[in-house]
């Protein structure tokens, strides 16, 4: 059960707690408005399409996506991802991705690959999550229609280096897809300065929104197989889906009261103002490489510089695994932390943590310096004994 006493660093995960206004947008949506957005013209349901407008116009704004439009709603993350790779290419494509990507995107390009629809070259990345762009530039072939490539990495909170790959895979007219789970909403994020072609993020990690959110800008000019058919409210006598943004990618009802309390979330960031939010967790991560480093017997992974990682830490102490150390940590000091692979092997093998995986700890905007110190003080009680 969550005490006050208890301290959440599971983050990465999912953020909690959110902002008071994300629990009232999704009470005031489900007891007020309840209709199904862009399927009616009675009051009620104009209430729900200008809730679904408002999140989406606050999310552009969040990310300076150009125009709202062509932010998609999907249900999370790994939706947005495979719509975008699966979307993107044909058979024969050659895609090039990172060592250090989650499964949302390993298994769907996997999956891809076996069934003989494209060949995917993979850059390797250093021992602390690291990508050398020229070590991904490398691979590019004439084929090579899609780079993929994660933000910030889920494991160690490595940042990639998405300027010098996204300006030359302009030049070589490539689409670049970049996974931002780790960073939406936690750290400065410009579509248009990254110059990335396709931007995935989900709604529950750093953007405080509920589960079950997520979307995927997509550039203008960039075309997508949709990766399911169906109702869309709009232009029904079609026997295809319409071509117009946002309806081609949003078959099927929406999730009125998740965009709801995801709107909510977006304002309240915006409010707040997104170099504040990011300040605030990179203050906590300092704070937290620097307690850490000094714990007999603990090895922290990654960069271990916050201006080179975001609020994401791994770490395992000598002589426990991860598993034990996060019971430890949960049972006796009420300490939520996530332990194993986290959904990322390829990041483990770069870590050369496969085996067991790590430990991790990871923050939010409304995670506390006392969080952080009461990790580190039940770390260090733990590797005194
Ligand atoms: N991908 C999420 C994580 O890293 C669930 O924990």
């Amino acid at each position: 059960m969550f005490t006050p006493m208890s301290v959440y660093l599971d983050n990465a995960a999912t953020s909690f707690p959110k902002p008071s206004t994300v629990y009232l947008a999704v009470e005031r949506y489900m007891r007020e408005i309840g209709t199904s957005p862009g399927r009616g013209t009675y009051s009620r349901a104009r209430a729900a399409d200008e809730v679904v407008a408002r999140a989406r116009a606050a999310l552009a704004r969040l990310l300076n996506i150009p125009r709202a439009d062509r932010l998609v709603f999907t249900s999370n993350v790994t939706e947005s991802l495979n719509l975008a790779i699966k979307g993107a290419v044909r058979p024969g494509d050659h895609v090039v991705t990172t060592a250090m990507e989650h499964n949302a995107v390993w298994r769907c390009l996997k999956a891809l690959e076996s069934e003989g629809v494209i060949e995917v070259a993979v850059a390797p990345c250093g021992r602390d999550g690291t990508l050398d762009p020229d070590d991904l530039l490398s691979l590019l072939r004439p084929a090579t229609r899609l780079i993929v490539m994660v933000h910030a990495s889920n494991v160690t909170g490595t940042l990639m280096p998405v300027e010098a790959v996204a300006s030359a895979a302009r030049l070589r007219g490539i689409s670049l897809l970049l996974d931002a789970a780790q960073t939406a909403g936690a750290y400065e994020l410009d579509v248009q300065a990254l110059g990335v072609d396709l931007l995935a993020f989900t709604g529950h990690k750093g953007l405080l929104g509920p589960q079950g959110t997520g979307g995927l800008y997509i550039r203008d000019g960039i075309v997508l197989r949709p990766l399911k058919e169906g109702g869309t409210g709009s232009e029904s006598v079609l026997e295809r889906q319409p071509d117009e943004l946002p309806d081609r990618y949003e078959a099927g009802t929406l999730n009125g009261p998740g965009i709801a309390g995801l709107g909510a979330a977006a304002e309240f960031l915006l409010a707040e103002g997104i170099r504040r939010v990011a300040e605030h967790e990179r203050a906590l991560t300092r704070e937290a490489l620097g307690r850490l480093s000094k714990i007999p017997g603990l090895l922290v992974y990654g960069p271990k510089d916050p201006d080179r990682q975001v609020g994401v830490i791994s770490f395992n102490l000598s002589g426990i695994s991860p598993a034990d150390l996060a019971y430890a940590l949960d049972e006796m000091y009420g300490i939520m932390v996530r332990a194993g692979l986290h959904c990322a092997p390829q990041a483990h093998r770069s870590l050369g943590t496969i085996d067991q995986g790590t430990v991790r700890a990871s923050f939010s905007y409304l995670s506390t310096t006392s969080d952080v110190e009461r990790l580190a003080g039940a770390l260090h009680d733990i590797a005194s004994r």
